[in-house]
């Protein structure tokens, strides 16, 4: 297992895993990144991956706003999850992020995985965006200081 800085080269393989994830879960609300939204969000955003041997297993898409880094994008290719990479790459951007910046993010009401997640690493609800997303469907801010 390897933690890495993604760049233009690892584009392909971020395509690939959302692909997967979407051939398995569809394109719901609660994860929606069409090809065209995938490829805007990577054009401009930082990321960073999880490997496993030469594989892609996992990536974060996350960008700089005033105070903290802005996560918009998490996910674990099927064949990997439950296995503790994603936890792994968000302490690692944790540790990275420092004390003087916050890690934000929102996430689907319905998306219980991955709010378990976050909450496992200590992140706290912040806040709610009622009628966010396209099914109408409420936004749950957290935070991490
Ligand atoms: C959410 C997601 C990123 C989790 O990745 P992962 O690598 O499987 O997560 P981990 O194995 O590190 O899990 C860590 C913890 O998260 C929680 N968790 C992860 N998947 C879960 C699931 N399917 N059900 C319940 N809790 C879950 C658990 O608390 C887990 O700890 P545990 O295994 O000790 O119970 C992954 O399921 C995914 O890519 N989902 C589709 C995309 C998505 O919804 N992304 C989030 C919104 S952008």
């Amino acid at each position: 297992m390897k933690i890495e800085s993604l760049y233009s080269p690892h584009k392909a393989a971020m395509r690939d895993l959302i692909s997967a994830i979407h051939d398995q879960i569809g394109l719901l609300p609660q994860f929606y990144w069409p090809a065209d939204m995938l490829g805007a969000e990577m054009a401009t955003a930082e990321a960073v991956g999880i490997f496993e041997g030469e594989e892609l297993a996992g990536f974060i898409l996350y960008r700089e706003v005033p105070g903290a880094w802005e996560i918009s994008l998490v996910a674990t290719h099927p064949k990997f999850q439950r296995r503790g990479l994603m936890e792994k790459l968000i302490q690692h951007l944790i540790a990275a992020k420092g004390q003087r910046r916050e890690l934000w993010l929102e996430v689907h009401e319905s998306n219980h995985s991955a709010q378990k997640l976050y909450e496992k690493l200590g992140f706290k609800l912040t806040g709610r965006r009622p009628r966010y997303y396209k099914d109408g469907a409420t936004a749950l801010l957290y935070s991490c200081p």
